[in-house]
């Protein structure tokens, strides 16, 4: 793996935050870094992880005083560690798959863009049977009777955005495959999947992580099932030859 190390001492006249920032959101997959810290730098780091939208993983190498030394990898480069880390990248997974999809339809690739579509329409089914099925009945999080707290808010942005996405399948199916024709669907799908996973990432998966936390023998048992589901979503992005 190649390795590189960050000196906070050499940042200059720019704050740590905005410094390692800069440096870490350089940071490509098969590279790791070592930062030298000389205050505990964990918090920081957290904020920093969220910041790169959970792309980072980091492990203190050694605590200080006098210094710090904490490793950094991308996030792929290691094993998804609990059930929301395992969602989040999942989310990154649909993303691109979408993102893809849209592009290439854009561009007139229809085959390129319909087989996109059809593995994201396969992982996002499975990533939402997770969500649902899997985590939402065993997390008892409060829910209001009118409807605003966090897990309803996700149940329901699933079922539109799965309704949105079945929409398109059916123009398909029916052999309307026409980019024109189907750029005001995916433009749709495209807004509701962003604000979605950015509201899920910080409304309620730090409900989620805390409860996750407090219940390990439930952790324990989601973890792999949750992992399955987003294990054969593994095996259909492989068809496109995509990790
Ligand atoms: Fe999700
Ligand atoms: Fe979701």
């Amino acid at each position: 793996m190649n390795s590189q190390q960050i000196d906070l001492a050499a940042r200059g006249e720019q704050t740590e935050h905005s410094y390692l920032l800069g440096r870490l959101r350089g940071l490509v997959r098969g590279q790791q870094t070592e930062i030298l810290a000389y205050d505990d730098p964990r918090i920081l780091l957290d904020a920093l992880t969220l910041e790169l939208r959970n792309g980072i993983y980091w492990d203190v190498v050694e605590a200080g005083p006098p210094v710090w030394r904490v490793r950094v990898r991308r996030r792929e480069d290691v094993a998804a560690s609990d059930l929301v880390d395992l969602l989040t990248r999942d989310h990154v997974r649909v993303d691109h798959l979408f993102a893809t999809a849209l592009h290439r339809s854009n561009a007139g690739d229809m085959d390129t863009a319909l087989a996109h579509f059809r593995v994201y329409a396969a992982c996002l089914r499975r990533h939402v049977e997770a969500e649902n099925d899997l985590v939402v009945p065993v997390l008892s999080l409060p829910r209001s009777a009118r409807g605003d707290d966090p897990t309803s808010i996700m149940l329901r942005e699933h079922e539109e955005i799965i309704e949105h996405t079945v929409m398109i399948e059916e123009m398909l199916d029916e052999g309307m495959d026409d980019a024109g024709m189907l750029a005001p669907f995916f433009a749709i799908i495209s807004g509701q999947l962003a604000k979605h996973e950015w509201r899920e990432e910080n409304n309620l998966f730090p409900h989620w992580m805390r409860a996750l936390r407090h219940e390990p023998a439930i952790a324990d048992e989601l973890f792999p099932r949750v992992q399955g589901l987003v294990r054969a979503g593994d095996e259909a992005a492989a068809t496109l030859g995509i990790e």
